[in-house]
């Protein structure tokens, strides 16, 4: 199953189980996280599962993405042996996932940032190694990379022996909404996932021609910006705690923006 909204699941603490279960029942069956303690309780996204399961709402209903967190993005809660040379890393950190997620297989597993800027390193060859080698063993349906430039995700699609299949990417308007990178993807059929959309973004939910929009459609500015990014093809992700916030997000599905108004949005520079 190809996923067209993702759940994300950082920060919620421990609120997650009963939220992953809320979004689900909403209507979401895409769902974010990562073995990342420090922002992310992937264990509580397994007690989700499991309590969703047992309702009748398989995993196989799911589609499930987790990622593999740098020690430089962990607290003092290392999810794998933080001595260990990084292939080791990568494989520790992915059984443990699968361990907390109650599950013998996800759907999509990411590398959460390079360890090198602006290109990549060669820390993020060695981790793209072991990532690539859990994707031969069919142990993640899709493998790809976060938090990437362009430069990177060109150097990746280069250089890679598999190569990556998702990216997702914190989606500023006045950055050009990451045109370049969404280019990059456009053109080799990866998957762009666009987070923080709308808290990037405030001042263009006060757009007076934004608002407007949304008076047109009967919905609020919020689903003009996820219907945007949809008509642009991204993937957008939403970690909304709010059950009202999250059945107007899946209320995209029922709105339509112009061309105009897409190209009005994505010309604007926040
Ligand atoms: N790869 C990475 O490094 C990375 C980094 C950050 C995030 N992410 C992923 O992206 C997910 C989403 O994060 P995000 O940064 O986009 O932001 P977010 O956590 O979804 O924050 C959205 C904010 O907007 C508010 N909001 C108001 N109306 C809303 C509406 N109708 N729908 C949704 N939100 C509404 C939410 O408040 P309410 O809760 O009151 O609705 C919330 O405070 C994360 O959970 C995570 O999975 C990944």
């Amino acid at each position: 199953m190809t996923p067209t909204f993702i759940y994300g699941t950082a920060w919620k603490k421990d609120a997650t189980t009963e939220l992953v279960q809320t979004a689900v029942k909403a209507g979401f069956n895409a769902i974010d996280t990562a073995n990342q303690p420090k922002h992310y309780s992937e264990w509580l996204v397994g007690e989700a599962l499991e309590a969703l399961a047992a309702e009748g709402i398989t995993r196989d209903s799911l589609f499930l993405q987790t990622k593999f967190t740098p020690l430089n993005g962990q607290d003092d809660r290392v999810p794998y042996d933080p001595q260990a040379d990084l292939k080791t890393q990568v494989l520790q950190s992915f059984e443990r996932s699968l361990k907390q997620l109650k599950t013998d297989r996800v759907d999509s597993y990411l590398l959460h940032g390079p360890y090198s800027y602006p290109g990549l390193g060669d820390e993020d060859w060695e981790v793209w190694s072991a990532i690539e080698e859990l994707y031969r063993l069919g142990r993640t349906g899709m493998i790809g990379i976060s938090n990437v430039n362009y430069l990177q995700l060109r150097a990746l699609i280069e250089r890679a022996k598999i190569k990556p299949m998702a990216v997702q990417n914190r989606c500023y308007a006045n950055r050009g909404w990451d045109r370049e990178v969404r280019e990059i993807c456009r053109e080799h059929g990866i998957m762009y996932q666009g987070f923080s959309l709308l808290t990037a973004n405030v001042p263009v939910l006060h757009h007076p021609p934004v608002a407007a929009m949304a008076k047109k459609l009967g919905v609020d500015v919020t689903q003009v910006i996820f219907r945007y990014a949809m008509q642009v093809g991204m993937v957008p992700l939403t970690g909304t705690t709010n059950e009202k916030h999250m059945k107007e997000d899946l209320g995209v599905y029922r709105i339509m923006l112009t061309e105009d108004e897409v190209s009005f949005i994505e010309s604007i520079a926040g």
